[in-house]
């Protein structure tokens, strides 16, 4: 059976109702996936099919495609490298969202916008004062470039003035792609002892989650800033040993705080994200992060 978001916005006798940026990448492929599965009329481009810092390729497509929904997943996501290249990540996830989201308002179509928590100051004692995490109203002071940059990219499709949803996700894991998960289970074919941080906390979000939650937001018509991670709280070196334990592999963790792991951009200590908002969207389902985690390792094998 078609979901609704699917039924609601996926034909008008056009050729797309849907169209997808940045389909290389982990939120990009699943958006593609869970669309395909629902039957959605959809196009979806990688970086190579369609470059969002370019504004005649986006105009041009939009044109032709003339889609309901535009769903950007296309990001720079280098964490440390953007230190080093301040203005492309700023290009890419500032002022090409903000074209972007002004094409979109003009022509009247609903946009579909990831962002981060690393757009949050993310300090340790932020953690006493907001125990669930922090909420969207919380004011943003990115700790460095790329949260920068995605805070920009925010404002950008609040001011282009279009229908919109800006999703804020946490430590974002999905089948392909870079993440963390995927990294432990790489060094631990190469390694049997590893040293993970443990004074930095937060919440993993599961990329089918992510697309599942937001298709409920668009067929509930919500409209804004939400935040969206699994429930709960955990530590890098937490998140590290239960992966090690749920998959059975014989890797011992030695827990070490933030200053004997020096990366190139400063990471935030604590930068939960508060879900309550979207939880209290009727049709939204939302996983403890273990579960969430044990149902990912499954879907791996
Ligand atoms: N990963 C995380 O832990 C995390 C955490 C919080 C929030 N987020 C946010 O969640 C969203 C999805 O992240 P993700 O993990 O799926 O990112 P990802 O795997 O790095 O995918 C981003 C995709 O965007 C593409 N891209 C980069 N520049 C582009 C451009 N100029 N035009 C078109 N496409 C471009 C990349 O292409 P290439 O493959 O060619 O590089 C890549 O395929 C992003 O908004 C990100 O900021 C991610």
């Amino acid at each position: 059976m078609k979901n609704k978001a699917i039924a609601q916005f996926g034909s008008f006798g056009r050729p797309a109702g849907w169209l997808v940026l940045g389909t290389a990448g982990q939120l990009g492929r699943e958006w593609c996936r869970q669309l395909e599965e629902l039957g959605a009329d959809f196009r979806g481009f990688t970086r190579h099919e369609l470059d969002i810092t370019s504004s005649v390729q986006l105009q041009k497509v939009m044109d032709e495609l003339r889609p309901d929904i535009v769903v950007n997943c296309a990001a720079y996501t280098n964490v440390d490298q953007a230190e080093l290249e301040a203005a492309t990540a700023e290009n890419i996830n500032a002022n090409a969202v903000r074209e972007l989201a002004v094409l979109c308002a003009d022509k009247k179509m609903r946009l579909i916008h990831y962002s981060t928590d690393y757009v949050f100051p993310g300090l340790l004692s932020h953690r006493t004062r907001f125990p669930d995490g922090y909420p969207e109203s919380f004011p943003p002071d990115p700790v460095n470039e790329y949260g920068r940059s995605k805070w920009l990219g925010e404002l950008g499709v609040q001011e282009a003035g279009g229908s919109h949803l800006i999703v804020r996700v946490s430590w974002l894991c999905g089948r392909q792609g870079n993440n963390f998960i995927r990294t432990m289970l790489r060094l631990a074919d190469q390694m049997d002892h590893l040293r993970v941080v443990d004074d930095q906390f937060g919440c993993p979000t599961f990329t089918d989650s992510v697309v599942a939650n937001s298709l409920v937001l668009i067929e509930e018509g919500v409209e804004g800033t939400f935040h969206l991670s699994s429930r709960g709280e955990t530590s890098w070196f937490e998140f590290a040993r239960t992966i090690f334990k749920l998959t059975g592999r014989p890797v011992t963790v030695d827990p070490i705080p933030t200053s004997e792991f020096q990366t190139r951009a400063r990471r935030p200590a604590w930068s939960r994200l508060d879900i309550k908002r979207l939880s209290n969207v009727p049709g939204t389902r939302i996983l403890p992060w273990r579960q969430n985690l044990e149902e990912f390792l499954k879907s791996l094998t």
